[in-house]
Order: structure tokens, then sequence, then C-alpha cells
């Protein structure tokens, strides 16, 4: 299909970094063996391998995320592209909160425009119409180069999609859980739709929290929220992370982390993996830059099929 010009550059984005960790104490325990030096150092190290999108939120650290990014933005001359979201918070409900929360986060950026805004999550309180309608405006503001969704399921995608084009809007991106160790998007046929219609899919949790880096088990999980949330999946993921290693061996010695990031190109998705340092910022990096065999490929699908229904 015909992509958009104005949504065309986020086809060519291979790899984003994702700042939910930069500040975030919650799941991320931010402020423990991480902080702000860490993560301009992860942002750095970032922009120094050739990854320039970085995607935040509002809510990420209540707003530290941004203002973070804002900083370090002012300490760089490269070009730097700036995803971040809306948060339908209870009380938001007309349209006109879509545009008044964006200022909010130029302000916390300190940017004149973002290049793609994103509803956070769907709500039952805001109508799609209603939210696209307050995209749109952002869009024709000039304070959203291009605007798209996260987590909106096939249908309320379609709905967007068809909402912003009575505005003459394009529906740029829906940002969705997507990894080896979950693919409801290519069982429920979202990758495909994005794919038919021009969108594109941006694959968050694309290590699922860390587990496909193959540092977690049973014996060590991952700390707080996180070791609870994969109490189940953990058990089962050993025969997935050898063939990962295996596969990585075969490209010169790639690391799981590195062939969970290329599996998703492969598949035609825009990682973009958190990174709480330089270390893990550069090695997520190294998922650009080679390409796995489509036999590779059908493999991984394999051991990820038996992993999530063992
Ligand atoms: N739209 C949404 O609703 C939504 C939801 C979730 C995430 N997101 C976005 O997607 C981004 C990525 O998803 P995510 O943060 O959930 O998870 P992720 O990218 O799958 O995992 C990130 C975590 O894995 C570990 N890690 C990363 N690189 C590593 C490396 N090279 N070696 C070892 N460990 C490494 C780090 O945690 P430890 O070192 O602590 O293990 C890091 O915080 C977020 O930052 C956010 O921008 C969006």
């Amino acid at each position: 299909m015909e992509l958009s010009s104005e949504t065309r550059f986020l086809h060519v984005i291979e790899m984003g970094l994702g700042a939910w960790q930069w500040g975030d104490r919650i799941v991320w325990q931010y402020g423990h063996g991480y902080s702000d030096e860490e993560v301009h150092q992860a942002f750095q190290a970032s922009l120094e391998e050739g990854v320039r999108f970085v995607d935040t939120a509002e809510v990420y650290g209540n707003g530290r995320s941004e203002r973070l990014l804002g900083q370090f933005l002012k300490e760089t001359d490269q070009a730097v592209l700036i995803a971040t979201k809306f948060f339908p918070l209870p009380w938001r409900f007309g349209k006109g909160s879509i545009p008044r929360a964006l200022k909010g986060s130029l302000a916390r950026l300190a940017v004149e425009s973002v290049d793609l805004y994103q509803i956070h999550w769907p709500t039952p309180l805001i109508s799609v119409d209603t939210m696209m309608e307050g995209l749109a405006e952002c869009a024709k503001s000039g304070m959203a180069r291009t605007v798209g969704v996260s987590n909106f399921e096939q249908s309320r995608m379609l709905a967007a999609y068809s909402a912003l084009a009575r505005h003459d809007v394009v529906l740029a991106s829906n940002q969705l859980h997507y990894s080896l160790l979950n693919r409801t998007v290519e069982r429920n046929g979202t990758l495909a739709r994005c794919k038919e219609l021009g969108i594109r899919l941006i694959a968050y949790s694309p290590l699922e929290k860390g587990l496909l880096t193959g540092k977690y088990s049973v014996e060590a999980p991952p700390p707080g929220s996180r070791g609870r949330m994969y109490t189940s999946l953990l058990p089962r993921i050993g025969p997935l992370l050898k063939l990962m290693t295996e596969i990585g061996q075969d490209h010169g010695g790639k690391s799981n982390t590195q062939v969970a990031l290329n599996w998703l190109i492969y598949k035609g998705a825009l990682p973009i993996p958190g990174a709480k340092s330089a270390k893990q910022a550069r090695e997520n990096a190294g998922g650009l830059g080679w390409k796995l065999t489509d036999e590779e490929a059908a493999k991984l699908d394999e051991a990820s099929d038996a992993a999530l229904e063992s």
C-alpha cells in the first residue's frame, strides 16, 4: 500500500528507545541501581548507535520521563524524534482535554511539537470519535507531526482510522504489546491489518520486560511486581532462550536480546526496548544491522508457540 507522505518517516525507523524506565518507581524501581545519570547515558549511547526515536508518556514517572528527555535534548545537537502519549484520566472527557494535555507535554519536553502523539489507552469515558477529534486538532495545530493510538484492539483501531480520515488526518501508528512471548497481534490479525493500512505497529515490551534477555529464571526472577507477573511463564521459556542463543551464535555472537529485537524487525514491527543504562542501550542497538533467515524466524515462531502453549 502507498504510505502517506506525513507518516512515511515512521516506517523507515527500525528501532526506538522506550523511556518508561526514566522516573518510574513502581515497576522499574527508579532510584534503585540507576537514576538520572544512567538514563542520560542510555539516551546518549542510543544516539551514538543511531537509535534516535524516543517513546515517552505524560504518566511515566509522573512527568519525570518527559522532563528528563527535555533536559537531554538541550544537550545534544542531533535530531531526535519524540513520541509521547495522552492518558485518559477519569476527569478528562472533552476533546479539548487532548490538545491541553499535549501542551503540558510540550512544556515538560521544552519543544514546540512532537513527532508522534498517541492515545495511551482506550477508555469508555471518551468515545473514539471524540478522541480522534482531539488528536486531529493536535495534528492540525502543528503541535503533533503525526498522531497514533496505543492498546487499541483491531475494531477500535479501525474506528480510529476512519474517524481521523474524516478530518483528513492519517492514523500513523498503533503501539501494542508484542514480543516472542506475546504474539497476540499476530494471532488476532492486527499486525496484518496494520500493514494493509500503512499503520506502523510499534512493539512495546519487546524484551518481555527483561525475560527475553535470558538473565532471569525461576531461581532468579525479576524483582518486584515483574517477578509476580511472570511466575507461570518463567518455567516455560528455557527451550526458547536456548534456541535464541544458538541462532545468535550463528550470526557472530548476537545476544538473546538482539535476537528478540531482530525477530520483531523481521516481522515488520518497530520495537522500542526500554534501557536503564548505556550498556543496555548499546546492546539493544545491536539488534539492528543484520537479518534472521526465514528458516530461523520459523524456528523461533515454533519455540515461542511451544512456550506460550505449554
Ligand atoms: N503503550 C503502552 O501501554 C506501553 C506499555 C509498556 C511499555 N511501553 C513502552 O515500551 C517501552 C519498552 O517496554 P518495557 O519497558 O515494558 O519493556 P522491555 O523493553 O521489554 O524491557 C525493558 C527492561 O529490560 C531490561 N533490559 C533492557 N535492555 C537490556 C539489556 N540489553 N540487557 C539486559 N537487560 C535489559 C531492563 O530492566 P532490568 O535491567 O531491570 O531487567 C529494562 O528496563 C517502554 O519503555 C515504554 O516506552 C508502552
